[in-house]
């Protein structure tokens, strides 16, 4: 028989029914931003009680946002009831959408994806959340490449409302189109970039950081002098080191090394020495209490 060409898939999309993959800090975020826009969500996680933990919490989170006056009532409640766990890959099978927010490792999200495909129809997309590998990468092994795409939010998803939209090299015409449908029917900012190591939000902003962390190390300036002026001069909402504390270095560091060695070691993208030395010693960030800034209760000691 003679094989279908590549432009003719057509995933279902409308009225969506989504499952997230990995009830971690991404996925959590990713189920109630599609909760609250009225969409049917499934969350999955690998390790047993994890995706009904998430549930709970999200619901109480969504609770939290209606009773300060930020979500509906009437939306709170829908979202609440079209949010549900799955104990079991296989309870998965009549999803049109999947998006995977899994750990941060080729191999595990490769055979996450294929076995999804013996799950789910032909024509139900296959999304992943990746920040530093290739959507290529990880559809390579798929029987339906062109079925699966990325969709890179940004965390908190509830808070950031832009996400990537990312068309592998074999990622089919209308999964893009889909995919940014989705995007756009979650009520965030859809932006279609090529898949190249760390997209476009981790290309363009690792100009910014890495400048950043050599002008500290090269005693040019302190970090909240850098973080000052980003803000205030150059308006954005927070300077490279209020970020790097906010994601955790632990998070970051990882990222900003896989696009160096993925760019083919450009010098333009290579992290500084400092940062390195921050990861050693555990300054992570907020997360810990400390990293280029001080924290006391999850806030910035002052002058610290
Ligand atoms: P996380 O570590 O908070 O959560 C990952 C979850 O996936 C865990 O609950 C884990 O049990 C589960 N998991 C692992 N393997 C699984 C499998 N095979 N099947 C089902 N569940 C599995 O991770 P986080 O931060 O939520 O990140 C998830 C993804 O999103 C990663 O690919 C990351 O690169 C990406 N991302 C993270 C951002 C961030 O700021 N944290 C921002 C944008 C993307």
């Amino acid at each position: 028989s003679v094989s279908e060409p590549k432009s003719s898939f057509l995933p279902r999309s409308r009225p969506w029914s989504v499952a997230v993959i990995g009830a971690g800090a991404m996925g959590r975020g990713i189920a109630q931003v599609a909760a609250q826009a009225g969409m049917s969500v499934r969350l999955h996680d690998a390790v047993a009680g994890r995706a009904a933990e998430a549930v709970i919490a999200i619901r109480a989170e969504m609770e939290k946002r209606a009773a300060a006056g930020k979500l509906s009532r009437e939306v709170c409640d829908a979202a609440c009831t079209s949010l549900a766990s799955v104990e079991e890959l296989s309870d998965l099978a009549d999803r049109n959408l999947v998006v995977e927010a899994v750990v941060e490792d080729l191999e595990v999200k490769r055979g996450l994806f294929r076995a999804l495909e013996a799950v789910v129809s032909v024509d139900c997309m296959l999304a992943t959340n990746t920040s530093s590998l290739l959507v290529t990468s990880i559809a390579r092994g798929c029987a339906h490449p062109e079925r699966v795409g990325g969709v890179h939010f940004f965390n908190p998803v509830p808070a950031m409302k832009i996400a990537e939209v990312i068309a592998g090299a074999r990622t089919g015409p209308a999964t893009v189109e889909a995919l940014r449908a989705f995007v756009a029917d979650i009520g965030h900012a859809p932006i279609v970039a090529a898949d190249t190591p760390g997209f476009l939000i981790n290309h363009a902003g690792r100009g910014l950081y890495t400048e950043g962390v050599r002008i500290v190390a090269e005693g040019i300036a302190a970090p909240h002098d850098v973080d000052a002026v980003m803000q205030e001069a150059a308006g954005f909402r927070m300077g490279p080191f209020q970020l790097f504390d906010l994601t955790g270095l632990d998070v970051s560091y990882p990222v900003l090394s896989r696009i160096y060695r993925e760019f083919f070691e450009e010098p333009r993208f290579r992290p500084a020495p400092l940062l390195r030395r921050q990861v050693e010693a555990g300054l992570f960030g907020r997360k810990v209490g400390e990293g280029f800034y001080r924290y006391a209760d999850g806030r910035p000691v002052p002058g610290a």
